[in-house]
């Protein structure tokens, strides 16, 4: 099933996300969300999205960056649960976008390289080394957790610039 993307300025999207209870994610309903999760992901299309952005205040993400294969991208889809950093390395910026800010790229200064931990989809925990690209998803949908968008990056004058646009019925969904 296709779920809702919630768009800013929905308030939703300003919460702090609570974590899972492991006992949950073994529920019928919560691994029927996270195939309905990654469903409305890659119909978007998008990379990641974040359970906040589908109007579910807990800590946990899908994701699949893809892995090149000749001259064709392999699925390799992931889901963490209440995940936390052990570590972030290096420098880079990216030209991020949101499907939550639709109409919006922001460069955003990430670490280039992330360690973190989480729950697999069966609530096995594990560790997921990421670099680059997954680097920056891992750290754009954790920001989500936290009730921070890419909007939040820019600068004020720009900020005011997109705010406008979205107000006046300018930002064009697709
Ligand atoms: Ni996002």
């Amino acid at each position: 099933m296709m779920l809702d993307i919630l768009k800013y300025p929905d308030k939703r999207l300003r919460e702090r996300s609570a974590p899972v209870k492991p006992e949950e994610i073994n529920s019928v309903a919560f691994q029927r969300l996270l195939d309905d999760m990654f469903a409305t992901m890659y119909a978007a299309p998008g990379v990641g999205l974040a359970a906040v952005q589908v109007g579910v205040l807990q800590r946990f993400m899908v994701l699949d960056v893809g892995i090149p294969e000749g001259e064709l991208i392999k699925r390799d889809p992931k889901v963490l649960i209440n995940p936390e950093f052990v570590s972030k390395e290096g420098e880079v910026v990216w030209e991020e976008g949101c499907l939550s800010c639709p109409d919006l790229t922001v460069p955003v200064k990430r670490a280039q390289r992330v360690v973190v931990k989480g729950l697999d989809r069966e609530g096995k925990p594990y560790e997921l080394t990421g670099e680059d690209l997954l680097a920056v998803a891992l750290q754009h949908e954790v920001d989500h957790m936290d009730g921070i968008l890419i909007l939040d990056k820019l600068s004020r004058l720009k900020q005011d610039l997109y705010k406008d646009k979205v107000k006046k019925g300018q930002v064009v969904v697709r």
